[in-house]
Formats: structure tokens, sequence, C-alpha cells
């Protein structure tokens, strides 16, 4: 007779070792917070969860729980640093039979711990703080904060009404009773303003002005900044008096699921017929849009587009950059060179040059030496001090005050 795996001293075990390697790689610096890691049990909440396969192709998620991977296996993943997804496309898995799933789009998980512990940390929390979180998730970072700074000191919103409920239920579970709130955290929880802290575990496109509204003065904002193409990073804004917030990027390579209600329309627009637009030739190819330094500044510059590349009828790879009603389309000239075919109202290659050119006279920086700066009517993200160049980012009429 084989002895049952004591879940609990394993669990203890890998979270220890977890906790040790976050600190070793440098992610996890104050005690509280390596306190926090070792205490809670992360297995608790992704007791059922999806993980990315290495299958080439189209990327693959194989389904983990104790019953299809052994209890051990189980917890050794849920204890890897590694995002552990917990739905697709807005839809609750069928756990009756799970299957690999390919080709979709992961809507919640519990967020890799390296990641989870940098966003703690820049945090900046002190004993007595109240903090908002928007995206409650598993719960995993919820509960973090819950073993920092109690859990009457931390309120947490989820938009999913399923995913809240698991996530509530995980928390009772292991003896955390934080506000929990189901609706569009992108609102923000009016009634339990003012918060010390507010931070967002999935990426916005700018930053709602409820939390800077909702967070005191001198306060801190922490949220990544998403665009539909990418990432633009990790940023740690300080409110103002005058509800303006300030502040850098702190980090630029983390990417989180976008806010639910800032998801890209699922249809891409009009593709350009063959005749339309004026052509020019370039030195910039596709490959601007993807490379890291070059791929941030086009989303600065282009913040609605979206891009796909698609062969023509006679099999020339075309890429199309679709803003709106604008477009530019590149193609492959010769050497170094590619034809761009632009057209509408905004001339979206030229535009995206122009930020190239102001970024190279500065010497190509990283996206830490840029900050954002958000008022009741305007969101810039500004390249070394708030008089340096700017870009706007795109804000809806409804998340404007035009009182102020
Ligand atoms: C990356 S997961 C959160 C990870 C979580 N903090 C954890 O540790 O498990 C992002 C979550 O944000 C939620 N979300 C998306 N848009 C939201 C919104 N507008 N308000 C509140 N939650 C939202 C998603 O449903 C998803 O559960």
């Amino acid at each position: 007779m084989t002895a049952e795996p004591d879940i609990d001293s394993i669990a203890a075990d890998l979270r220890y070792k977890l906790t040790a390697r976050l600190a070793d790689a440098g992610r996890l610096h104050s005690p509280q917070w390596r306190a926090a890691v070792e205490a809670v049990p992360r297995h608790e909440f992704v007791r059922r969860f999806y993980r990315e396969t290495d299958a080439p192709g189209l990327t693959t998620w194989a389904p983990v729980t104790p019953e299809l991977s052994g209890a051990e296996e189980w917890l050794r993943q849920a204890y890897a640093d590694d995002t552990l997804i917990t739905q697709f496309d807005g839809r609750e898995i069928d756990w009756t039979d799970p299957q690999p799933i390919s080709g979709a789009h992961p809507t919640s998980s519990s967020t890799l711990p390296a990641l989870v512990v940098t966003m703690l940390e820049e945090l900046h929390v002190h004993d007595g703080m109240n903090v908002m979180e928007i995206g409650t998730g598993t719960g995993y970072s919820t509960a973090l904060m819950c073993h920092r700074l109690g859990a009457r000191q931390v309120t947490s919103i989820e938009t999913d009404p399923d995913i809240a409920a698991r996530a509530r239920d995980a928390l009772n579970r292991c003896g955390y009773a934080p506000r929990l709130i189901v609706g569009d955290g992108l609102a923000g929880d009016p009634g339990g303003a003012p918060y010390d802290r507010t931070i967002a575990t999935c990426g916005v496109r700018h930053i709602p002005h409820a939390w800077v509204r909702q967070t005191r003065p001198g306060g801190i904002v922490l949220t990544t900044l998403r665009g539909w193409m990418r990432s633009l990073g990790l940023v740690r804004l300080t409110v103002g008096h005058d509800e303006r917030a300030e502040g850098r990027l702190v980090a630029g390579d983390p990417s989180f699921m976008i806010a639910r209600q800032q998801d890209a329309p699922e249809s891409l627009g009009m593709i350009p017929g063959p005749e339309a637009g004026v052509s020019r030739s370039t030195p910039y190819g596709p490959d601007t849009l993807t490379r890291p330094g070059s791929g941030f500044v086009a989303q600065l510059a282009m913040p609605g587009a979206r891009f796909f590349t698609m062969p023509a009828d006679d099999g020339t790879p075309c890429t199309y950059v679709l803003d709106d009603e604008s477009f530019a389309v590149l193609t492959p000239k010769s050497g170094d060179e590619w034809h761009v075919r632009q057209g509408g109202s905004v001339a979206l290659w030229d535009v995206l040059e122009d930020s190239l050119d102001t970024w190279r006279a500065a010497d190509s920086p990283m996206p830490t030496e840029f900050g954002v700066t958000v008022t009741a009517k305007d969101q810039r993200v500004w390249l070394g001090s708030p008089d340096g160049p700017n870009w706007r980012l795109p804000i809806p009429a409804e998340d404007t005050d035009s009182s102020a």
C-alpha cells in the first residue's frame, strides 16, 4: 500500500524553495513580502489550471489537476514560477473531461510569481495602509496582500462573477476575508475610497481617472500600460493634490492580459484594396513593430493600431497596419528597403517614423526612461521628463472630466 502524499508538508517545502528562488533572482527583498510568499498556499488558489506546453506551432496549454497529473506533480507545477491559466475566452472550462487547448485567448490566470512579487515590492506599502486591487483572478495576490497588511485593509475587484466566486472560496479556505467586489474595476470603488495604494493585475490602455481620484494624495497607482500591439510596461504613479498623477515606467517587460472592457474589437476593420493609398519607400520593415525598442515606440506612436501579415494574390507577403480608417501596407522592395502604401486620415508610417527619429535622437532609450502624466483631461507618456517629447494615450470621452 502506498502512503498518501502529505500535501501540506510538500507544499510548505515547495513554497520555501519558490521564496528562495524569487529572493535569489532579486525579485523579493522585504522580509514582510518574503514571509507572505512563504505562508500563502498558492496551490489552494490553483486547484485546476492550464499550463503552456512547449509543443511547436500554435500555443497549446495542457490541463493540470491532482487527478490528472498526480498530487505531487500538480503541487510542483503550482509552485513553479509560471503563469497558470484558469480561463480562456471568458468562458468557464469544462473540467469533467479537460483536453489540451490551442489557439485560445487566456482571460484569467494566477500571474507569474516573479511578476506578482515585483509589483508588490514596487507598491511600497507600509503597515496600516489600505489597498484596492483590480483583477482578483485566482485570489493569490489578494491573499499575499491580506497576509502583509491584514484582510481588513484589502479590497479586490473582479469583473467575472465565476472567477470572483472561486477566489472568494479559496480566500475563505485560507482564512482571509478581504472586501471582494464583483464589477468593472475600471470604475474603482468609490465606496471604499480613499485608498493609499491602487494596484491593477490586468493591463490598461490608459489610466482610469477613477483610480487617481480614489487614491489619496501622495498615494500610489501601480499598473501595466498596454496597447493592442504590445505591453508598454509597469508604471508607478504618485497621486498629486489636483487629481493629477505622475511617475515613471519601473519595468518595461511585464505583460498582463488587458482589462476586458478595453480589449480590441474582434474585427480588424476593412483591408484596403490593392490600389488604395500613396506609396513610397521606407527603411523600416515589419520587424520594426516586433523588436523590443522600436515596437515600444510603435505602440506609443500608433496607440489604436493592430497589424497582421498575409500573402497577396501573387504570394508577396503584405503587412497590414490598421487603425480606425487609416492604413499602412508594407511589402518587400530590395535589400533593406520596403514599400509602404498609406491611406486614410492619418499617415501611420509617417507618424511612426517621426517618433522613431525622436527616440533615436535620444540614443534609443529603454522604456524605464519614459514616464506618464495623468490629468482629468489628458494622459501622456513622455521621454526623459514631463517637458520632453510626449505621446498621448487613447482616452475615451467617458473617462475625461470635462469640468476639470
Ligand atoms: C492576470 S489575472 C489576475 C491575477 C490575480 N491577481 C492572481 O494573482 O491570480 C487578471 C484578472 O483581471 C480580471 N479583469 C479583467 N478586466 C477587469 C476589470 N475591468 N475589472 C476587474 N477585473 C478585471 C480578469 O477577469 C482576470 O481574472
